[in-house]
């Protein structure tokens, strides 16, 4: 099929994601290598989102896709309360990375999957319903895991259930918990500890929290935070879980961003990085005295495709690719080259406020003039945003945008010059926003 042919049949019997049919402009991709996408009529783009903050290997890895042909030839299926060679596999090897108690694991089809059974997992061994979470935040986009995602993406599955409770991130959009991170961490948590009272601590089963926050601001926890957090928590026996979809395997330097600040949290879920994407997989990360209160009461969860075998062979492939291959190491130290460069960036365009970056973890924040109103309002879009992001299309480079902000969140196996060459399409597309500021 032609590229338009593609788009086309896509547009008419198709939805798609968070979309209205009629403004969707999508990539006609065919093939994918390292950090290339390839369209049918020979269009290429350099991959600046990983697709969705997910293809942390690259594209197409050798080694995955051979690994991928031996599972074909293996066990392909088999029901949830099978044990298989690969489900034993997964679990040990994820067990080997994971600080210890972090040894038991529940095998899910992606992210949100995953949040919703850790959501049963608490209420089921804490014995307590209501559920803590935060509003810049995205969980998933099945029932619980919506109803704990602050953003506006949430709004459509409202009213939720009962015993969702939203509170303030230590960096909301505009309020200020104050200026240094001793200050910012300290209000932040005397004003939770007020709402666990409020709500009754013994009615809190968990507090979810992204470790890093992903689309909503690429927001690294202010220095203090992820321990001040743990303790309060663990003061109201409140199981802290960490939601590292988008934010595990690699992509903030760190294997895991809870290692950041030497935590161990109660549960963290997970998918994208896990497989690379190369096929759906989620897990639940849990303690074993979690896990323990399961031998003798039954977990009432279950899925079709728990420990689904080819799935959890990809797993162990993309992740000993991933760490054999130095991947990790090469996301903080490529992180270190974007965020050299998107300061120069940022001193030459008048149309970038501010940018935040963590490991190969990035998001550029524009505005409208130099008084940093932001180039689009909250939840809302701009012109130059959208002539911005078709320039990047046309020339080669895909990422996406969030309101007046874009993403750098490429695959973790980028060279420096694969990165040099996705930033100087930037840098040209940045003069049609410069020129917003200049006119302003
Ligand atoms: C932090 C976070 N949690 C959960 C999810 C949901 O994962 P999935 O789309 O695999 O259900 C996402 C997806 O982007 C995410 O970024």
């Amino acid at each position: 099929m032609e590229s338009q042919e593609i788009i086309d049949a896509c547009m008419r019997h198709t939805l798609f994601s968070w979309s209205a049919r009629s403004k969707v402009s999508p990539l006609p991709i065919v093939k994918a290598q390292g950090v290339y996408l390839y369209g049918a009529n020979g269009e290429k783009w350099i991959d600046f989102n990983s697709q969705l903050m997910s293809v942390n290997i690259g594209h197409s890895h050798p080694k995955v896709v051979q690994a991928m042909k031996d599972a074909a030839d293996g066990l392909i299926y088999a029901g949830p309360s099978a044990a298989t060679p690969a489900r034993a596999e997964l679990a040990k090897l994820l067990a080997s990375i994971m600080p210890a108690p972090l040894h038991t694991f529940f095998f899910t089809l992606g992210g949100a999957e995953a949040n919703e059974n850790a959501i049963k997992l608490a209420r089921q061994k804490t014995g307590r319903f209501k559920i803590l979470s935060r509003y810049r935040s995205y969980h998933g986009a099945t029932h619980a895991a919506m109803q704990m995602t602050g953003d506006p993406r949430r709004w459509g599955s409202e009213p939720g259930a009962p015993g969702f409770i939203r509170v303030m991130d230590p960096n909301p959009y505009q309020y200020s918990f104050g200026t240094t991170d001793e200050e910012i961490v300290a209000n932040n948590l005397t004003y939770l500890e007020e709402i666990i009272q409020y709500e009754n601590p013994n009615q809190i089963a968990a507090m979810f929290i992204e470790t890093v926050t992903g689309t909503n601001g690429i927001l690294a926890p202010p220095k203090g935070y992820l321990k001040g957090l743990r303790a309060l928590l663990d003061k109201y026996g409140i199981l802290l879980v960490c939601d590292e979809v988008m934010a595990g395997f690699g992509r903030t330097g760190k294997l895991f961003a809870f290692q950041h600040e030497d935590i161990i949290p109660d549960m963290v879920t997970m998918a994208k990085g896990l497989t690379s994407s190369y096929v759906p997989l989620g897990a639940v990360a849990m303690k074993d005295e979690i896990a323990k209160y399961f031998d003798e009461n039954v977990f009432l969860g279950g899925l079709t495709y728990n420990a689904h075998p080819f799935a959890c062979s990809v797993a162990v492939a993309a992740v000993k690719t991933l760490i054999e291959e130095g991947m990790v190491e090469n996301a903080q130290k490529m992180g270190e080259v974007l965020k050299e460069e998107l300061n120069k960036l940022k001193a030459k365009h008048p149309s970038i406020k501010t940018f935040r970056s963590i490991g190969l973890f990035a998001m550029v924040d524009l505005q409208k003039d130099s008084k940093g109103t932001p180039l689009a309002p909250y939840n809302g879009s701009h012109p130059a945003m959208a002539e911005f992001m078709g320039y990047l299309k046309k020339n080669g480079l895909f990422t996406v945008n969030h309101w007046g902000s874009f993403m750098c969140n490429p695959p973790l196996c980028i060279t420096k010059d694969e990165l040099l060459e996705g930033l100087a399409i930037i840098d040209k597309a940045l003069e049609i926003t410069d020129r917003v500021v200049l006119e302003a």
